[in-house]
C-alpha cells in the first residue's frame, strides 16, 4: 500500500495558506470581506487558531482587487516583528512595494513619500531578481509621515488601499504598546482611502486589543468572528482531489476524517494527505485511524511539553473537557476529576483561555486543538 508514495505530489495543503484549488467554502465569508474591502471598511477577524482566517483574507484581496481596478490589497505578516522600528519598515516596504508596479517606481515612491526611508537594492536569489529593502533612520522622528504614506499615496496615484496585517496581536509585545496603538490609530482612523485589515492567530490576545473599551483600538472596525467551514462541504473536496489523483475514498471515509478532526481544516487537510498517503488506490476503512495514530503520534511530543507547563488543576480540567463534560463547576465533576473548588476551576479556565488552549467561543467550551484533546483522554490520562 506505500508503493505510490513518492511518485506523485499530494492534493492536500495544510500549514500554508490554502488557495487556489485547495481553498473550499467560504464563499460568503469571502464575498462579504471582498465588498468590505471595496467599500474601505476596517475589519478585525477574530477565530480559534487555523480555522483559516490567512488563507480567507489572501483570497478575498485577489478578488477585490480583480472587481475593482484601483484597489491595491497589501499584505504584511508581523509574526517575527519584535518592536516599532522593525514595524515601521515591514509596513513602509509592504506599501510600497504593492503600490509601485513599474519597477523605476520604487526608489522615487520611497523618496517622495518618507524621507526618512533609504532604500537599498541587491541581487536577489534567483537570477535576474533584485531585493528591495529598507532602513529607516530616526524612526521615531519619521513615524508619522510613514503611517500616513499609504494615505499619501492613494492620495496621489488616484488609488484605494487596503493594508492587510496579519499576527496583528504581536503589537502587544512591543515595549509602551498602548502608547503605540494609540499612535497607529490616531493616524489610521482619519484615512478615507485607506483601509485596515487586521486579523491573528492569538485569539484572546486580539480580543483584548479590539475589544476592551480601555484600549486605543476599541471599536476600530467591523469584528468578524469567524466560523468553521461547513462540514458537509468536506467530504466532496476530500474526495475529488483523491479522484484527481487516481485513488478513491467513500463518503463514510471521508465524514469519518472530518468527524476524527472536529471539522478543522487544517487537520482535515493534513488527515486526507496522511490517508492519502498510504492510500495506493482505493482507501479502506482501517487507513482513516491508522493515519490518525501518525498524527497524534506526531504531535505528541508537543503536546506533552505543552501539558508539562500545567498545573495539575489545568490538567485535570482539560480532562474533564476532553471527556466532554459541560457542567465545570458542579459538584461532582469537581470531585470525579479533583478540581478542588469552584474557584479554582474559575481561575484554571481564565488561565487556559488566556493561552489560547481552550476556548469559550459560541459558549461551548472546548479544547482548539482537536488533536490535543484526543490525545489527552486517549493516552495522557488513559488509565
Ligand atoms: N478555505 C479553506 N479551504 C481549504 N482548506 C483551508 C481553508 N482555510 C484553511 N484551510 C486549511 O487550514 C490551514 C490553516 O489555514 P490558515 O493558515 O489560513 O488559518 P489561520 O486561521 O490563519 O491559522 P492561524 O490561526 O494559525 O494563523 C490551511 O493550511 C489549510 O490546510
Ligand atoms: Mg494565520
Amino acid at each position: 500500500m506505500y508503493q505510490n508514495m513518492i511518485q506523485m505530489k499530494s492534493p492536500f495543503v495544510y500549514g500554508k495558506v490554502a488557495s487556489e484549488s485547495s481553498f473550499t467554502d467560504r464563499e460568503k465569508d469571502c464575498a462579504s470581506l471582498v465588498q468590505d474591502f471595496i467599500n474601505l471598511t476596517n475589519t478585525i477577524i477574530i477565530s480559534p487558531r487555523r480555522w483559516g482566517k490567512s488563507s480567507l483574507v489572501r483570497r478575498a484581496g485577489e478578488e477585490a482587487s480583480q472587481k475593482d481596478k484601483h484597489l491595491r490589497v497589501c499584505h504584511l505578516d508581523i509574526f517575527n516583528v519584535r518592536n516599532e522600528d522593525e514595524f515601521y519598515e515591514k509596513l513602509a516596504k509592504t506599501i510600497i512595494q504593492g503600490t509601485s508596479s513599474p519597477f523605476e517606481d520604487f526608489f522615487s515612491t520611497a523618496l517622495k513619500y518618507a524621507a526618512s526611508l533609504v532604500p537599498t537594492i541587491s541581487a536577489g536569489d534567483m537570477v535576474n531578481t533584485i531585493k528591495l529593502e529598507f532602513k529607516v533612520k530616526d524612526f521615531h522622528r519619521n513615524a508619522d509621515d510613514i503611517l500616513d504614506m499609504a494615505e499619501k499615496i492613494a492620495e496621489e496615484k488616484n488609488l484605494h488601499i487596503v493594508v492587510c496585517i496579519d499576527e496583528f496581536q504581536q503589537i502587544a509585545n512591543f515595549s509602551d504598546p498602548l502608547a503605540f496603538q494609540a499612535k497607529l490609530r490616531s493616524h489610521w482612523q482619519l484615512h478615507s482611502r485607506v483601509a485596515y485589515c487586521l486579523y491573528g492567530s492569538r485569539r484572546h490576545m486580539m480580543i483584548e486589543v479590539f475589544s476592551n473599551k480601555e484600549r486605543p483600538f476599541y471599536q476600530f472596525g467591523k469584528t468578524i468572528f469567524l466560523k468553521k467551514i461547513d462540514a458537509r462541504l468536506w467530504p466532496a473536496f476530500i474526495a475529488d482531489k483523491f479522484k484527481g489523483t487516481q485513488k478513491s475514498i467513500t463518503q463514510e471515509q471521508c465524514e469519518r476524517i472530518v468527524e476524527l478532526t472536529d471539522n478543522n481544516p487544517y487537520y482535515i487537510q493534513r488527515l486526507s494527505e496522511e490517508v492519502w498517503n498510504i492510500t495506493d488506490d482505493t482507501c479502506h476503512d482501517n487507513y482513516i485511524q491508522e493515519a490518525f495514530e501518525t498524527i497524534v503520534q506526531e504531535q505528541a511530543d508537543l503536546n506533552l511539553s505543552l501539558t508539562q507547563t500545567l498545573t495539575i488543576t489545568q490538567q485535570n480540567l482539560l480532562n474533564a473537557i476532553a471527556h466532554g463534560e459541560k457542567e465545570l463547576s458542579s459538584a461532582s465533576v469537581i470531585a470525579k476529576y479533583d478540581l478542588k473548588s469552584n474557584v479554582a476551576v474559575q481561575r484554571a479556565k481564565s488561565v487556559l483561555i488566556k493561552m489560547d488552549i481552550i476556548d469559550n467561543f459560541e459558549k461551548r467550551i472546548t479544547i482548539e486543538d482537536p488533536i490535543y484533546a484526543y490525545w489527552l483522554r486517549e493516552i495522557y490520562f488513559y488509565a
